[in-house]
C-alpha cells in the first residue's frame, strides 16, 4: 500500500512528541491527546496510525513504550544509519555536531569538502575534514547510506552525482537547487525560507484583521 508522504512526516513528529511524554514519565495517550499537543484532528492521528495496524486499545489509548517501538520499525530507526556530510561550512558543521541526529540513530561519520584549506581541520564528532578524492572509499568501506548535501547550489548537481556514484542511497539536500538524480535514489529538500516564505503567507492573508 503506498503511504502518503504527509503522513510520513506526521510519524516522525508522532514519534518526537511521544518520547516527550515517555521522558515526562506517560505510560498510556490517547489519539485525542496526541492531536492535542500536535494541534492536530485525533481522527488525523488514528487514520495515520491505521495504515499500520491496530496499536491502541479501545478506552486505554495507546502503551506510550510499545508504540515508539512500533514507530521505529516503521520509520526505520529501529537501526542506526550512517552519513556523510559534503561541505565543510556552517550548514554542514552544524548538521555533523546536533545531537539531535546521533540521538536518532542517525552516525555522521565523515565530512567532506573541496577546499584545500579545510582538509584537515576538526569537523567536531566526526573528526578531521576530508578531501572529495576520499568520498568513494568511506562510502564503500564504511557501507553509507546517506549523503547530505551542504554546498553552494551551483556545486550541488556535481556533489550529488558523486555521492551516488560513490554508493549513497538517499541524499538530504540543504542546496537550494533541484537535484537530478536517477529515481532510485531518495532525495529530501530542507529549505528553511520555504517554512519563513508559509509564514510570511499567512501573516498577510490573516494579519489585518489581527
Ligand atoms: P558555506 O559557504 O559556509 O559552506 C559551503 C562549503 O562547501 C564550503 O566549505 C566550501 O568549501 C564547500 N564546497 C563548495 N563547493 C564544493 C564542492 N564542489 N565539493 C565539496 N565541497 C564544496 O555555506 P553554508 O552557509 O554552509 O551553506 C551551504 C548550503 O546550504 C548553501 O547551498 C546554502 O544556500 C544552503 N543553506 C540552506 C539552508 C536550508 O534551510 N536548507 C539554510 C542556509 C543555507
Amino acid at each position: 500500500m503506498k503511504i502518503p508522504k504527509p503522513t510520513v512526516k506526521r510519524l516522525a513528529v508522532y514519534y518526537r512528541c511521544l518520547d516527550n511524554m515517555l521522558n515526562e514519565g506517560k505510560t498510556y495517550v490517547s489519539s485525542k491527546e496526541l492531536a492535542e499537543r500536535l494541534k492536530i484532528k485525533s481522527s488525523q492521528v488514528r487514520k495515520d496510525l491505521s495504515y499500520f495496524g491496530e496499536f491502541g486499545k479501545r478506552g486505554v489509548g495507546y502503551n506510550v513504550k510499545n508504540l515508539i517501538a512500533e514507530l521505529k520499525k516503521i520509520i526505520g530507526i529501529d537501526r542506526r544509519w550512517r552519513v556523510v556530510v559534503v561541505g565543510a561550512g556552517n550548514i554542514g558543521r552544524a548538521i555533523t555536531n546536533y545531537p539531535g541526529l546521533y540521538k536518532n540513530r542517525f552516525d555522521v561519520i565523515a565530512v567532506f569538502d573541496s577546499d584545500p584549506a579545510k582538509i584537515g581541520l576538526s569537523a567536531g564528532v566526526a573528526g578531521p575534514v576530508k578531501p572529495m578524492s576520499d568520498l568513494k572509499e568511506v562510502v564503500s568501506s564504511k557501507k553509507v547510506e546517506i549523503g547530505v548535501i551542504a554546498v553552494p547550489a551551483e556545486a550541488a548537481q556535481d556533489v550529488a552525482e558523486q555521492l551516488v556514484d560513490a554508493g549513497v542511497k538517499g541524499i538530504v539536500n540543504f542546496a537550494p537547487v533541484t537535484i537530478d538524480v536517477s529515481p532510485e535514489i531518495v532525495v529530501e529538500d530542507v529549505d528553511i525560507t520555504v517554512s519563513f516564505k508559509t509564514l510570511a503567507y499567512h501573516l498577510r492573508k490573516y494579519g489585518k484583521n489581527r
